[in-house]
């Protein structure tokens, strides 16, 4: 594991807003963007997108994002505005074919003008509320707002709009077994400054929940936990086993190593690590490394585990 470097630390009480704004907006990333729609009394409709957004809770479903009162005049959105006199939005994904839109959504036009026309995006009505959807996402909530939180009251303070979705709407080709599959909805999430991050291709990656009681890192053993070939991660794998294996495991696996399956290349790797004279530790760890890359987690332990028994031979 790598040597920390030095840290600055900052305090938010008497930080510039610039500071603080920027420090929330690059380390807390990538955000997802909630497209939110409202309506006036009047009944202009308005589209934004917000990335201080989330979600918090499945029963009953719950979202909430926040516009901020602008750090420049401490004006409010009019989404605020909106939601405080008609408590109802609807809460859309944007995805990557639609981000530059979203994105032009976001211009301050006076209250007056209907977002969806200068977007070009095409409202559709909702069934439970009177904001409108946005045809275009494929992914979108129409919300009840439950709460709204004022988060300081100053210029860039933000506003918690809590929302309670009462209707999903989620389009048929990106859903299969209960799950909206990423790489089709292509959903893109907010960096700092001008930077997104798109969530699909290679971006999207798996790690599998843990599913028994890890031994945890403190109970690797200390030549696996210091190794300086295994990277976190790869030891984190480890970590999740739910037992070190026992002394007869490592006789079985031991007596005799060439009789192991050699057809797996970390297999091979082993057994040439075990011959070999020079660099013996160094080459069982990569044989290990390569199986844990497998997934071959226990053979990687086990392999591991032979390294102390191999120098007192
Ligand atoms: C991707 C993206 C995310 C944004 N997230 C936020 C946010 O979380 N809070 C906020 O106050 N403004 C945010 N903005 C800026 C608002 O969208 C912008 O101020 C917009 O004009 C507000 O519209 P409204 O006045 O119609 O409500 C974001 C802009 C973009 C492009």
């Amino acid at each position: 594991m790598s040597q920390a470097s030095d840290y600055i630390t900052i305090d938010p009480e008497g930080a510039e807003l610039r500071v603080v704004h920027n420090l929330l907006l690059s380390g807390v990333a990538p955000r997802p963007i909630a497209f939110v729609s409202s309506i006036s009394e009047d009944g202009i409709n308005n589209l934004a997108p917000f990335s201080y957004f989330n979600a918090f809770g499945a029963n009953p479903p719950y979202v909430a994002f926040s516009p901020a009162f602008s750090g420049k005049d401490g004006s409010a959105k009019d989404t605020l505005e909106n939601v405080k006199r008609v408590p109802e939005c609807v809460v859309q994904a944007v995805t990557y074919d639609m981000v530059e839109q979203a994105n032009l959504a976001s211009t301050t036009y006076p209250k007056e003008v209907d977002e969806f026309i200068k977007s070009g995006l095409t409202p559709i009505d909702s069934v439970m509320v009177k904001p409108r959807r946005v045809k275009e996402s494929p992914f979108q909530m129409e919300c009840q707002v439950e709460k709204i939180i004022p988060l300081g009251g100053g210029k860039g303070s933000g506003n918690l709009i809590l929302c309670r979705v009462v209707l999903f709407h989620v389009r048929e080709d990106i859903y299969k077994d209960n799950i909206i599959n990423p790489q089709d909805i292509d959903l893109v999430a907010r960096n700092s400054a001008n930077f997104y991050t798109r969530a699909s291709h290679e971006a999207i990656f798996e790690v599998k929940k843990p599913t028994d009681l890890g031994i945890g890192m403190d109970q690797l053993p200390e030549h696996i936990r210091h190794s300086r070939i295994l990277t976190a991660n790869q030891l984190a794998r480890l970590a999740g086993l739910p037992n070190l294996p026992s002394e007869q495991e490592m006789y079985a696996f031991m007596s005799p190593v060439h009789k192991l399956n050699a057809d797996n290349p970390y297999t091979r790797k082993f057994k040439q690590a075990i011959a070999q004279s020079e660099n013996k530790e160094e080459a069982i760890t990569r044989a290990a490394q390569a199986a844990i890359e497998a997934g071959d987690l226990h053979f990687a332990l086990k392999a591991l585990m032979t390294i102390p028994l191999l120098r007192t031979v």
